[in-house]
């Protein structure tokens, strides 16, 4: 395995959630981190939060605007790995019932901004270095009804990463899919009922319960250490494929 100390980390989608899960974990490995968002507030509070984990800092952008992914390389210049967890809370309508703006804004947050990312980011990631993002176990058990753009939107990072494996090669490209994280998106999603919707789902999971971003930030420390690990999709879903 590669190490991480002495590595410069760009974890887009850090202040909170996965994301701040992979920033915390990181500098335990020896790694410099640059979280980012769109809320100033957020990644001042994130960096705070991570005072004493080592090296943090935060850079402000919006992965959907291109000027603010270049200012983002641009500041942070030369790096080793990327991770990308940013996204917003997924469309949930019964497809005669959607609403295309929501839906597009969805794409562009999730996957156009990954391609965004992976454009501006390979000018000054280093080599050896790699590339991970994060799609979810909604492509593989979809909510029904209101499941079919989530599923296929997440469903569409393996084979996005597959492809960009070999165009990048030997930049590595892969992906985590996280099962349910106990994390901010849940509140914006269920609001006041997740704890009653997570208690109801926990026992049906076979690791019996949800997980914390703690518990798939090592997915991400692996597929950036591992060197022969390229164009690999990794679960980490507490085995929620399996019922
Ligand atoms: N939590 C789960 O159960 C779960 C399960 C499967 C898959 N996932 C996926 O995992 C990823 C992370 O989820 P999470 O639960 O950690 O979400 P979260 O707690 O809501 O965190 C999302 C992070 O992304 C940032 N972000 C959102 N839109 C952005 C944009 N346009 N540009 C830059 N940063 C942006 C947010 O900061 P700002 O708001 O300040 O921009 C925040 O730092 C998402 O893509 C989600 O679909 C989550």
């Amino acid at each position: 395995m590669a190490t991480l100390k002495g590595t410069k980390i760009i974890v887009v989608g850090g202040s909170c959630g996965i994301g701040f899960g992979v920033a915390k974990a990181a500098p335990e490995s020896g790694a410099e981190v640059v979280i980012s968002g769109r809320s100033g507030e957020k990644l001042q509070a994130a960096e705070k939060a991570l005072a004493g984990a080592g090296r943090v800092t935060g850079i402000a952008a919006d992965m959907t605007d291109e000027a603010d992914v270049l200012s983002l390389f641009e500041k942070t210049g030369a790096f080793d790995h990327l991770v990308a967890t940013a996204g917003t809370p997924p469309p949930n309508y019964a497809i005669g019932e959607t609403d295309m703006d929501f839906v597009r804004g969805f794409i562009d947050s999730k996957l156009t901004g990954a391609v965004m990312l992976a454009k501006h980011a390979v000018r000054t990631l280093k080599p050896g270095g790699s590339m991970t993002f994060t799609s979810g176990i909604n492509k593989d058990r979809p909510p029904v009804p209101g499941g079919s753009v989530v599923s296929a939107v997440a469903g569409s990072f393996s084979y996005f990463a597959r492809a960009l494996a070999l165009e990048l090669a030997p930049t590595r490209v892969n992906v985590v899919s996280p099962g349910w994280v106990d994390t901010q998106m849940w509140d914006e999603i269920v609001g006041e009922a997740k704890a009653g919707f997570f208690a109801q789902m926990a026992p049906r999971l076979p690791a019996g319960r949800i997980a914390t971003p703690a518990d798939v930030a090592p997915a991400y420390l692996y597929l950036m250490q591992s060197a022969f690990t390229t164009g690999e999709t990794l679960h980490i879903d507490g085995g929620q494929r399996l019922v």
